[in-house]
């Protein structure tokens, strides 16, 4: 067996996963999101550490099986969160995370001190309030008698794994959403750190997604009922593990995954492409190979907020129940889902959301429809840019929440004009976290192998070609919103 532990921004997710692939067992345990002022999001990395335990706890008190038999454990984490530690590997303060948008003035310092251009050449990424480089220059001029207690910064899987081996590292597909990776030499930018003045100490030694960074402590091991002997391996970032959990490992594979944020990301074999950083371009878990990606802030998350604000008592199914009655289009009502700024095309931290073209006659659920179109349109400018760069998308397999309603499927085939696949288990970024614990253990000489042991389709949705057109004309609206 292998486990695989996605750690994400609502939850942590734990699944114990057999050589065949199958799920034997999984816990899920949520925390919080603290949100002091607009445009603030932290967490505190102690909670995940305490769900991540009480998770492991659960998932191997309820199973009949051995802990000895449980080879190896990897990670899948949210991107780009900064958690600072001190000289004693203590957090110094919360987890500011990658939907935080406070960092507009350090994204322009970045440009500043280093050109965008040259950015660009070293990280292959513009500056993005987002990523973990402004964040710590948000620090160091805010808090500095914080920052200078700093000894160590990690990304919030690493931190979790810390305290698992006791072992500090950072994997490659994580640290090429810092913004202080040279994302083709695999190093730290030293230009960077002394263009900033930021202590090139600070930055953890690298390692590769499927290497064995370790084992478990004994007294973790104590706590959880793991097995001291079992291996950890580093793990990667919940996109690039979202990959390698839906197959995309090799050129032409796309995948749409719908969490609290949304992206659309595509395999590439190499490093030399040029997007003018208008999506991001990322080392993937898989070793030496990369991807590129947009990403929606509030994918999920727009979903999440109607419901809470005008269906709380209900569950996501019921709120979805009637859409299928609701046209392409929703009657005309228009939704941008801008809620918390929007990353991919228009790096925008300060733009919101919209509702367009209410009229007296809408019901809720052209309201639920129509906030389910918005998100899947703003997807699609994603698609939009890597068809305008020559990229071929007729299939993408897709995953997440989105994934979960058949009505929301065929939308995303409609408005992407292209097959959308559902996989059988798609249990995406912790089951590619999964792999790569299976990957390391040995048990496949590939993860292409892997995924070919692991993944299995399920379903495919053919775009209709009314909807299409339909849905062509409404992109074309709804990217005149933006201006
Ligand atoms: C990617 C991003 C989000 C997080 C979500 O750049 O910011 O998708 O990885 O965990």
């Amino acid at each position: 067996y292998v486990i695989g532990i996605d750690l994400g921004t609502s939850a942590v997710k734990i699944l114990l996963v057999d050589q065949l692939g199958e799920v034997v067992r999984s816990v899920s345990k949520s925390f919080a999101l603290i949100q002091e002022k607009t445009g603030y999001s932290e967490q505190n990395p102690q909670d995940w550490v305490e769900g991540t335990t009480a998770g492991l706890f659960d998932l191997l008190s309820g199973w009949n099986g051995r802990a000895e038999d449980i080879e190896g454990i990897s990670f899948s984490g949210q991107m780009h969160g900064l958690v600072l530690l001190d000289e004693n590997n203590d957090v110094l303060r919360p987890a500011i995370l990658w939907n935080d948008t406070r960092t507009t003035a350090e994204c322009q310092q970045i440009y500043d001190a280093i050109g965008e251009a040259r950015l660009l050449e070293i990280t292959k990424n513009p500056a993005l309030e987002g990523f973990t480089l402004p964040k710590l220059l948000w620090v160091k001029e805010h808090e500095p008698e914080i920052y200078s207690r700093a000894k160590a910064f990690v990304l919030p899987k690493d931190y979790l794994r810390y305290k698992m081996t006791g072992q500090l590292q950072m994997e490659y597909s994580d640290a090429a959403g810092t913004l202080l990776l040279d994302i083709s030499k695999k190093e730290w930018s030293t230009e960077i750190c002394s263009l900033l003045e930021i202590d090139p100490s600070l930055c953890p030694p690298l390692v590769y997604s499927h290497e064995e960074v370790g084992t478990v402590k004994m007294d973790y091991a104590e706590i959880t009922g793991l097995s001291p002997a079992t291996r950890v391996f580093a793990g990667g970032a919940d996109n690039a593990c979202g990959a390698i959990g839906s197959g995309i490992l090799d050129d032409g594979k796309t995948l749409c995954s719908i969490g609290t944020s949304g992206v659309v990301l595509s395999y590439e074999a190499s490093d030399d492409k040029d997007f003018e950083g208008k999506v991001h371009y990322f080392n993937h878990a898989a070793p030496d190979v990369f991807y590129t990606m947009g990403v929606t802030l509030a994918a999920g998350y727009s979903l999440t907020w109607f419901k809470d604000v005008f269906a709380a008592d209900e569950s996501f199914e019921d709120l979805l129940a009637d859409i299928h009655s609701v046209p392409a289009g929703s009657n005309g009502l228009l939704f941008t889902p801008y809620l918390v700024g929007e990353r991919t095309p228009h790096a925008d931290a300060a733009i919101r959301a919209s509702f367009i073209g209410m009229d007296a006659s809408h019901q809720r659920k052209d309201f639920a429809r129509a906030v389910l179109e918005g998100i899947t349109f703003s997807l699609n400018e994603s698609i939009d840019i890597f068809r305008r760069s020559g990229k071929e998308i007729d299939t993408i397999v897709s995953i997440g929440g989105g994934a979960r309603n058949e009505d929301w499927l065929q939308m995303q085939a409609d408005i992407f004009n292209a097959k959308i696949v559902r996989l059988n288990s798609e249990q995406g970024p912790g089951m590619g976290a999964a792999m790569l614990a299976a990957f390391g253990c040995g048990w496949f000489a590939t993860l292409k192998d892997c995924a070919d042991q692991f993944l299995k389709e399920d379903r495919q949705f053919q775009p209709i070609s009314s909807n299409v057109e339909t849905y062509k004309k409404l992109f074309a609206i709804y990217q005149d919103v933006y201006g």
